[in-house]
């Protein structure tokens, strides 16, 4: 069987890297074709994620992905990002640096990737929608040139983690994220995953050096150990303990359907306009709007399956990096 193409598009940022570790694995053992990783400003500037993306997968093994810096502003707001979060470059206490290009024109390897892959290819996007709007709104394109489209962000009817009702993902570009939904449909929908439960997803130090072991000798996993800290001083410092929470990889074992999940059919809209309630997401789960569905909403996941599954990704990383 062919393994499904995937196109990232993210904004590493720690969460995101530890998706890509994932990817990285799944990429090596043939389970999926990792066919391009796009990047967002968000966490980081754009160029700057692009970088540690490139650095994330080359520490993984991986050099033959194309990675590209996606656009460098929201759609409309100014671009903020959140270096208390993810370090100043992104990565934690680590500063990544690559030789890899990763200028190329994101649009141009979108196309590229559609075209080669057609109606096979699985988007998931970890980063703002920024990237995801921008091509949608160019006319041509819907949602249907993916096989399907996986959206870490929002917090539905659910307290937000950057305003009390807004997620960071749909807060940064609240238009790109209104406009994903406003285009999706019953027959094109969007799988959301939403901060309800990607929040449940965490790691502690004692997970970080099961994961560390799991990876063997696999050069990222000697780069975890400073890059996690400075995660788990941030949600120390935010009430949240001496962990973190990884958003972003439980979203691809969602999209890929390597974790056991439930979802529930709705229609979700998106605060754009207010300044009060900015990034806000909603589902009508009543119908009060009458309007379709345009949402596979995730409302439950497996977290103890999610870590297996992380674990065993990264075990052929270690299997690969000993055979180098
Ligand atoms: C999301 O925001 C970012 O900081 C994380 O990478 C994740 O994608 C969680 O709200
Ligand atoms: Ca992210």
């Amino acid at each position: 069987m062919t393994p499904p193409p995937v196109l990232l598009d993210c904004d590493p940022g720690i969460d995101d890297a530890l998706a890509l570790i994932y990817l990285a694995g799944l990429h090596t053992r043939g389970d999926i074709r990792l066919v391009g990783v796009t990047t967002t400003a968000g966490n980081t500037t754009t160029r700057r994620t692009a970088v540690n993306a490139a650095w994330v997968l080359a520490r993984c093994g991986i050099t033959d992905v194309p990675v590209a810096a996606g656009r460098a502003e929201p759609l409309k707001a100014p671009l903020v990002t959140t270096p208390e979060t993810h370090g100043e470059h992104g990565m934690g206490y680590v500063t990544p640096t690559v030789d890899q290009d990763v200028d190329t024109h994101w649009e141009t390897l979108w196309d590229k990737v559609c075209a080669e892959h057609g109606e096979s290819l699985q988007l998931i996007v970890t980063g703002p929608c920024t990237n995801l709007a921008a091509w949608l709104g160019e006319g041509s394109q819907t949602t249907a040139a993916f096989d399907s489209v996986t959206i870490m962000g929002g917090a539905v009817l659910y307290q937000g983690n950057t305003t009390p009702t807004a997620e960071w993902n749909f807060w940064v570009d609240p238009d790109a994220a209104k406009d994903v939904f406003a285009q999706a449909s019953p027959e094109l929908p969007v799988t959301l995953a939403p901060l309800n439960v990607t929040e449940q997803m965490l790691l502690d130090p004692l997970g970080l050096e099961t994961l560390i072991a799991a990876l063997g000798g696999t050069p990222i996993a000697a780069d975890l150990p400073e890059i996690l800290r400075f995660y788990f001083e941030f949600h120390e410092a935010t009430g949240a303990g001496y962990q973190a929470q990884i958003h972003d990889l439980l979203t691809c074992m969602i999209a890929l359907g390597t974790v056991a999940h439930r979802t529930t059919e709705t229609t979700v809209d998106v605060e754009a306009d207010s300044e009060l309630t900015r990034g806000t997401s909603l589902a009508d789960h009543r119908g009060h709007w009458q309007r379709p569905a345009n949402a596979h909403l995730v409302t439950e996941a497996d977290i103890p399956a999610a870590w297996a599954e992380f674990h065993a990704a990264a075990r052929t990383l270690a299997q690969a990096a000993a055979s180098r």
